[in-house]
């Protein structure tokens, strides 16, 4: 029978079941449907609407369910319309009139905007964990390679000598903005909608803020139409979520690339590979392929819920049931992104060689040579120009500005003199670069010693 079955007595048409039941995808938030329940019965027998006695009743009657739920002792009913009647119902079957008196005060519309809530709460942990796991494995790779120079791009043009930590290291702040942005979010998240009713509260004396405080949330809505309505916080976590996953994917087509013959910078691990079911050669990254593919995923979930939400008059509207789907892919996405990269770059085999070859190839310490000849006291435009000239007919002659003659030098500028080979050596360009947030290997490990603070 049907939760509304006082109003109408006709039979539902089943195809309507299909586009109204959301109990498919809303069963995952069984335990945070529980424990709001829970806090509501509790406060609900504080206050007096129902005796002490079927308080308790209640409470019981819950946990019960709860742990036969997941103990597998029993199953969700895929029958029923969503968790939230499936948990009513078998409460009532368990205690009888008590579990009837449990939805007093209550509406499935304040219901839901807390079981989303709660549950986006817990697996934002969740995801901050799992993102602080990977920081940690670039953290720990990045030790590694304090003084493996490679070339840092511009335009993906060779541009300045720079390290493979520096560069790891980059991806750490990314994701320690992540961090801040998730946590942030959840702060928003626990705020509890209980009490605000289908949309205009309820008669019912509820101390709104007790059951927040049992659930150990920051607050209550402070109005009910907004309490029943409000998705922003779905959305800022999708939208959080959405960045997080451009800077996995900007970090998987670098793995992509580095893979590459053209680069081979790095080589991932065969437990992180595959291969081709015609070409007998090939070793592929297809994880982060996969990982970039997914990116298009994460932001169709936000446009999604964007899309629902636009225009939606005031207040609860069953578009928003739309949110859930959306919400789960993203979070498990999200999160399966997060889980297999930590292992693949932690067993993945960098190529310090490949990367000094391809550093010394791309006449990245031009700017370095440039700067040698301002230190001598020619004007930077001139020195700039003079380089320039130089790497020209490097280039022309197939040469690198390492293995020019001392004469070439100085028949550009007799400002030149021998030291220009010191200037110019690669690593002493990275060497010097030590200023805060620079790719010098103390620098570098002033970053690491921050971060692995802000990550303990
Ligand atoms: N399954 C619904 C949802 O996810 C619960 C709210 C139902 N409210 C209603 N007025 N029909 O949004």
């Amino acid at each position: 029978m049907k939760l509304w079955a006082g109003r109408m007595t006709g039979q539902v048409d089943e195809k309507l079941n299909a586009l109204n039941a959301s109990i498919g995808f809303d069963s995952r938030m069984y335990r945070q449907d529980i424990a709001g329940s829970i806090a509501h019965a509790t406060m609900l027998g504080e206050v007096g609407v129902v005796t002490p006695e079927e308080s308790a009743q209640i409470v019981e009657g819950l946990k019960g369910i709860l742990a036969e739920i997941d103990s597998g002792a029993l199953e969700i009913d895929m029958s029923c319309e969503d968790i939230h009647t499936f948990v009513e119902a078998e409460l009532t079957k368990r205690i009888g009139a008590a579990g009837k008196k449990l939805h007093t005060g209550r509406s499935r519309n304040d219901q839901v905007a807390l079981d989303v809530r709660l549950y986006l709460a817990d697996q934002t942990e969740r995801l901050i964990a799992l993102a602080k796991e990977l920081a940690r494995a670039f953290v720990d790779v990045a030790k590694q390679h304090l003084h493996t120079v490679m070339p840092g791009y511009t335009h993906l043009q060779r541009a300045q000598p720079v390290t493979l930590a520096h560069y790891l290291m980059a991806y750490v702040q990314m994701l320690l903005r992540d961090i801040d942005r998730l946590a942030d979010c959840r702060k928003r998240t626990l705020v509890s909608p209980l009490g605000s009713g289908a949309l205009a509260g309820t008669t019912y004396p509820l101390d709104r803020r007790r059951v927040a405080e049992l659930l150990g949330m920051n607050g209550i809505a402070e109005n009910s139409l907004d309490g029943v309505s409000d998705r922003d916080f779905a959305l800022e976590l999708l939208g959080d979520l959405s960045i997080l996953m451009m800077h996995l994917s900007r970090f998987s087509e670098e793995i992509c690339m580095w893979c590459s013959w053209e680069f081979r910078f790095v080589t991932l691990s065969d437990a992180f590979s595959t291969g081709s079911s015609i070409m007998p050669q090939k070793k592929n990254p297809d994880i982060t392929e996969l990982v970039r593919g997914k990116t298009g995923r994460v932001y169709g979930d936000l446009t999604t819920l964007l899309t629902a939400m636009k225009a939606l008059p005031l207040a609860y509207n069953k578009d928003m049931q739309e949110d859930k789907e959306a919400l789960f892919d993203a979070i498990d996405t999200a999160a399966l992104c997060l889980e297999v990269l930590a292992p693949m770059l932690r067993t993945a085999a960098f190529h310090p060689e490949n990367m000094r070859k391809a550093a010394a190839g791309g006449f990245i310490n031009a700017t370095d040579c440039a700067d040698y000849l301002v230190s001598k006291g020619i004007p930077f435009r001139d020195a700039y120009g003079i380089t320039g000239a130089l790497v020209r007919a490097c280039v022309e002659q197939g040469t690198t500005l390492e293995q020019l003659p001392l004469e070439t030098y100085k028949a550009a500028s007799d400002a030149f003199d021998e030291g220009v080979y010191e200037a110019i050596d690669l690593l002493n360009c990275v060497n010097r670069r030590n200023l805060e947030g620079g790719p010098a290997p103390e620098a570098v490990q002033r970053q690491i010693a921050c971060a692995e603070e802000k990550l303990k």
